[in-house]
């Protein structure tokens, strides 16, 4: 689907299908009124019948109104102006969507703009409208699909803009909001890969394809041999239980200034997580093959952010390998030496993400990055403390910690974070190694954190726990594309006040 902006009269403007709200107590909104005006009070009077009273979510579809150009109304409730926040806002876009796309049109235009949402400028509100619609244009594209099973019947959506003065602003939106979406939706569609088709292997190729083209993204794929070289003795303790190849994927964007230090992301990218010798019990095993949504959360902010040309210099780092039970699979009690000279004590082979990613951050080191950023479905622990909708966020650096605090406010894809203290760090303490790879039951996601923290003392980072965000579960399992929200919106605050919707 194609978004744009532009400023448009109501009642005389060709499309299939005009959308506008209705408020609570039946106050029309002025793109409402305007139609209501044209037709002769014709929705005055459907509103006065009772067809409708502007509750949140409700939609009502009219056809060949007299009096309007367009062949369709969608009339869309969205409840009190003056408690309109993000979230409810997002709810009404979603039910636009649903009614829009089981319609016959296949173009509309979208007057919802209007609308006043709490804490949102008006280029806001156009982004948060675009990226919603286009996240729910989202299909799996692996599954096949019945032959009468429509595709998504919108091809062309445009987001009216009342106020000619803000069409600059709403164009970058709808600009931003195209990019995280795309790169969300290539971030859900990998995540939902059965992980007998995404595997390491798959994984790189398809971070060189998205790379394909391009002359500001360069993507290296490390093998066994490679990893084996640079000595990750941590990470390949945890591939050699697999019979798929591990993959070291690094992924380098050059928009900023030739020797300006990149922001480094590094994604944890196990394909399927079965606990290894630890192995896990069973139910609900299969959604561990979205254990490498942080490589995917990753890779899709690399294709958001060239698509946009931001001016900085961004490199990806995923590890990525598959956790298994084998006869040459790691066991607990094994003593493996990381990248970094520090030995570790795998007391729970379930415990591989921080494995596989202290060697990832060590290998970080060599870009001398501005900032380090690691995403990953690490702890259960995680979507205990926090659920589904806030990632947790640790860091070394307050002053990163409170940007990516603000960037998941604004773009809506929030973190929280949790502390990490040395108190914690003593929970890691091995006989036999510089360290034990899990830190005991209490505060899981913060040991872990403090794991990886004891590999980034030289360097401003952070960590992202996506175990909770990245999908859902239940009847509508599926990726959610999380954080690539985030992480752009941090790598566009990067870029100064032009990049700025607020
Ligand atoms: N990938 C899992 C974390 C996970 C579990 C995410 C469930 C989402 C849902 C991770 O590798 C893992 O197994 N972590 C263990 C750590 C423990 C052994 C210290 C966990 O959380 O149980
Ligand atoms: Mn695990
Ligand atoms: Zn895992």
């Amino acid at each position: 689907m194609q978004i744009s902006v532009k400023t448009t009269s109501p009642a005389n403007q060709k499309s299939a299908c005009l959308v506008v709200g209705v408020l609570e107590h039946r106050k029309l909104s002025p793109s409402a009124r305007q139609l209501d005006d044209a037709s002769g009070g014709y929705l005055s009077k459907l509103l006065k019948q009772g067809d409708m009273d502007g509750k949140s979510g409700q939609t009502l579809m009219l056809h060949d109104v007299d009096g309007i150009t367009a062949r369709r109304i969608l009339l869309v409730g969205c409840g009190r102006q003056a408690s309109l926040d993000s979230r409810q806002f997002k709810k009404i876009i979603e039910s636009t969507w649903n009614t829009l796309s089981d319609s016959a049109a296949r173009e509309a235009v979208c007057y919802l703009g209007e609308l006043t949402v709490k804490n949102r400028s008006h280029a806001e509100c156009i982004r948060l409208m675009a990226e919603q619609m286009l996240l729910g244009e989202y299909r799996y594209q692996h599954k096949p699909r019945d032959k009468d099973e429509k595709k998504p019947a919108i091809n062309k959506m445009l987001l009216d803009v009342s106020d000619r003065r803000h069409l600059h602003k709403a164009e970058l939106a709808a600009q931003i909001a195209t990019a995280i979406a795309k790169g969300a939706n290539i971030a859900r569609e990998l995540g939902n890969l059965p992980a007998n088709i995404c595997t390491p292997t798959y994984l790189a190729s398809s971070a060189q394809k998205n790379a394909r083209g391009s002359k500001t993204t360069r993507v290296k794929v490390l093998g066994p041999k490679d990893i084996e070289k640079l000595k990750m003795g941590a990470f390949l303790s945890v591939a050699k239980g697999s019979r798929e190849e591990p993959r070291l994927i690094v992924v380098e964007y050059k928009g900023g200034k030739k020797d300006e230090r990149p922001h480094v992301l590094v994604g944890k990218g196990i394909t399927f997580d079965s606990g290894g010798i630890s192995i896990k019990p069973s139910a609900a095993m299969d959604e561990m093959k979205f254990d490498m949504c942080g490589a995917a959360g990753v890779l899709g902010t690399m294709v958001a952010i060239a698509e946009l040309n931001l001016p900085v210099n961004v490199v990806a780092i995923v590890p990525s390998c598959e956790n298994l039970p084998d006869g040459q699979a790691s066991k607990p009690g094994d003593v493996v030496t990381s990248m970094s000279g520090q030995t570790i004590e795998v007391l729970n082979t379930d415990a591989e993400g921080r494995l596989i990613l202290c060697d990832a951050l060590t290998y970080s080191e060599r870009f001398k990055p501005k900032t380090v950023i690691d995403v990953a479905t690490l702890t259960g622990a995680c979507v205990v403390a926090l659920g589904k909708h806030a990632c947790g966020l640790l860091s070394n650096d307050q002053k990163l910690a409170d940007n990516l605090l603000r960037a998941g406010k604004r773009s809506g894809d929030r973190a929280w974070q949790l502390p990490l203290w040395e108190e914690y760090d003593e929970q890691l303490k091995s006989n036999f190694a510089d360290m034990a790879n899990i830190g005991g039951r209490d505060a899981g996601t913060i040991t872990a954190a403090c794991f990886l923290a004891r590999y980034t003392e030289k360097m401003k980072w952070a960590h992202l726990d996506i175990a909770g965000v990245a999908w859902h579960s239940g009847h509508h399992k599926g990726a959610t594309g999380r954080p690539v929200g985030l992480l752009t919106q941090y790598l566009l605050d990067q870029c100064g006040r032009k990049y700025q919707l607020s």
